[in-house]
């Protein structure tokens, strides 16, 4: 796949992923713009799914950031021409949003449309409307039909697909929540154009996850690509958003409520990113692509100690990380907050720290092999103010 610069969209064909999960399998549609073939996927989503020909309406959720843009009257009118009439309601951008309250907003609206049924969900924004439309989905009269819309990088390669949606607790992220997979994912890469590079940048830390779990071509394919990906070249998008979402279907639909373990490989530079994120403050200097970056090297270091994988491994590992001008440390941070956080991970078991390692570029295990010093020496590293400061990269296309 060579870059080629911009490609009319006439160029495009649409690319159709399925996630196999018997009687809740759907379809993750990764194409480009083409926004009047909206209206007869959604159709086509619901009258295969248990809701049927007779879903005719739909809230479209979404926020501010959104309607700035004016994209969610083209999905309005789309769903109209369609037959199903949509009624739009705006949460406020941000994790704030991800609460109670903002799930009671949603419910009160759906009273308010005396909502049956067979009314869908269309989830139109990035992972904090997709949990929370989720979430809300999943519980209104127990269960409405949920079409996911993501307008993110980090949304249309990880949390639009999979069924994983939820709120917060205001003491723990993602802890209220449910599996409740989308009857269809529609992906327009052309959403990304607009969107800000550090959310590009931020998306394509869970892209390079993928190539690292279980796909080493696809990682040569990022080296190869990363001038083209940064420049958001329209094919270069559309081949990293494909094949990632192929991946995770892949997963999903062997592990679809994470219980035989396979899912968890999803958590590679997870346990020590969320730590990250919860000791540096979820608002704050790092965002969640951000923390998953640098946890994904400190995790392959601790990989390295065990003598699972080589130093040339991380090398390359770090200088794509580097070139997309993602952190591959996190100067400064407290160890001994980070050993805490690290220690409340939702796959530990027996008071150990389980982690997913990389054996090599392409394959990981999840094990708890790893000693209380080899996880503080890793911790020293990532923190250490010698380390390199890779973020100076950002900004920079190179
Ligand atoms: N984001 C990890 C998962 O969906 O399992």
């Amino acid at each position: 796949m060579p870059p080629t610069g911009s490609v009319a969209d006439s160029e495009f064909l649409d690319e159709r992923v399925p996630v196999e999960l018997g009687p809740r399998s759907y379809i993750v549609r990764v194409g480009n713009r083409r926004l009047d073939a909206f209206g007869s996927f959604v159709r086509q989503a619901l009258d295969r799914s248990w809701a049927g020909r007779t879903s005719r309406t739909a809230l479209v959720v979404t926020d501010s950031n959104l309607t700035a843009l004016g994209l969610h009257s083209a999905y309005e009118a789309a769903l109209s021409a369609a037959g199903i009439e949509p009624v739009t309601v705006l949460v406020p951008p941000g994790e704030g949003s991800k609460s109670l309250a903002g799930a009671a907003k949603l419910y009160d609206a759906l009273v308010a449309f005396k909502a049956d049924r067979h009314t869908a969900i269309v989830a139109l924004g990035g992972g904090v409307i997709g949990d929370l439309a989720g979430f809300v989905a999943a519980t209104y009269a127990r269960g409405l039909p949920l079409v996911m819309v993501p307008t993110t990088l980090l949304a249309q390669v990880d949390s639009s697909v999979g069924g994983k949606v939820g709120i917060n607790h205001p003491a723990a992220k993602n802890i209220i929540g449910a599996f409740h997979q989308p009857v269809g994912v529609w992906i327009d890469t052309g959403a990304l154009d607009s969107l800000p590079l550090r959310e590009v940048r931020c998306g394509l830390a869970e892209v390079v996850k993928y190539g690292v779990i279980m796909d080493a071509p696809f990682f040569a394919d990022l080296e190869r690509d990363a001038r083209a990906i940064l420049a958001r070249d329209p094919r270069a998008l559309l081949h990293i958003v494909g094949r990632s979402c192929r991946l995770k279907a892949q997963v999903v639909a062997q592990d679809e409520r994470e219980e035989s373990g396979l899912r968890a490989i999803l958590n590679f530079g997870h346990t020590v990113g969320h730590a990250i994120e919860t000791v540096a403050g979820y608002a704050g200097e790092f965002q969640h692509g951000e923390a998953v970056a640098a946890g994904m090297v400190a995790e392959s270091r601790l990989a390295e100690r065990l003598g699972w994988i080589s130093p040339d491994a991380i090398e390359r590992l770090v200088r794509l990380l580097d070139r997309f001008g993602l952190p591959t440390s996190a100067p400064g941070l407290d160890r001994e907050h980070l050993l805490e956080a690290m220690s409340r991970d939702k796959k530990n078991r027996q008071g150990k720290i389980r982690f997913v390692l990389p054996r090599a570029i392409g394959r990981v295990e999840t094990t708890d092999a790893a000693s209380e010093e080899d996880v503080r020496a890793m911790l020293a590293e990532l923190v250490s103010l010698s380390a390199p400061e890779t973020p100076l990269s950002r900004g920079q296309i190179e």
